[in-house]
């Protein structure tokens, strides 16, 4: 298959649209943990909004990830070919912490012994409580997000990079 120089539109849309509900998803993910556990059920409320929110990114990349492997893949910037393969692994390191950062939370959810609901419904998962395996996951789940955030800053640095420094239109490819 010939490799198109820019992104197709859902591939744009997708990037864009993940994007920003991951970096609103991390944001909610650190500030929810402080809130006390006052018995007014915020704490549950917004745990739970995180939870579904989760569930959606994670139903997005499933999508992403068919779609990445059905279209043909867009061809690579004209640089060295070891840059290149650092791209690609940063990629692909971007779409594995995608996908570990969720299901770590949702394992770890299970394992809490608290139902786990999407938008209020309540999932038809085993809620067996299992502390030690709940710790490993939490911890799994928080270095994991933490890992993401520092890629997607090298991945921005990158992006600036090459549209500000060697000013190549990088930005028309993903628009
Ligand atoms: C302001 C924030 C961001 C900017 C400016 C940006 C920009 C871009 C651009 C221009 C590309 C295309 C690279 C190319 O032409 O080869 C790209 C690809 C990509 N971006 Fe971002 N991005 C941002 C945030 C994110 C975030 C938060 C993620 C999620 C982890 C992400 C994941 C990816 C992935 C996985 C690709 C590769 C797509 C593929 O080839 O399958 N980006 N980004
Ligand atoms: C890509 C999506 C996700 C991101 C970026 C994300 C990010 C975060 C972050 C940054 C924290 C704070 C971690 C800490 O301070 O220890 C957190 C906590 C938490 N997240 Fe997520 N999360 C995601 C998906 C999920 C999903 C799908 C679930 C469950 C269905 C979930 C359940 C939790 C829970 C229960 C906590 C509280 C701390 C714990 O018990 O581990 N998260 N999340």
């Amino acid at each position: 298959m010939p490799h198109p120089p820019r992104y197709d539109r859902l591939s744009v849309w997708l990037h864009w649209l993940m994007a920003a509900l991951l970096l609103a998803q991390w944001a909610l993910g650190w500030w929810m943990t402080g809130i006390a556990k006052d018995g007014t059920g915020a704490r549950a409320w917004w745990f739970n909004l995180h939870k579904s929110l989760g569930l959606v990114l994670l139903a997005l990349l499933a999508l992403r990830l068919g779609w990445a492997l059905l279209r043909p893949r867009v061809a690579a910037l004209p640089q060295r070919p070891a840059l290149q393969r650092l791209a690609r692994g940063a990629h692909h390191a971007l779409y594995a912490l995608m996908l570990l950062v969720p299901l770590a939370g949702l394992l770890g959810s299970v394992f809490s012994g608290y139902p786990v609901r999407f938008f209020g419904l309540r999932l038809p998962l085993p809620g067996a409580r299992w502390d030690a395996a709940k710790e490993w996951l939490s911890a799994a789940h928080h270095w994991s997000a933490w890992a993401l955030l520092a890629l997607v800053s090298l991945h921005v640095a990158a992006f600036a990079h090459h549209q500000f420094v060697l000013r190549e239109r990088l930005l028309q490819r993903m628009a």
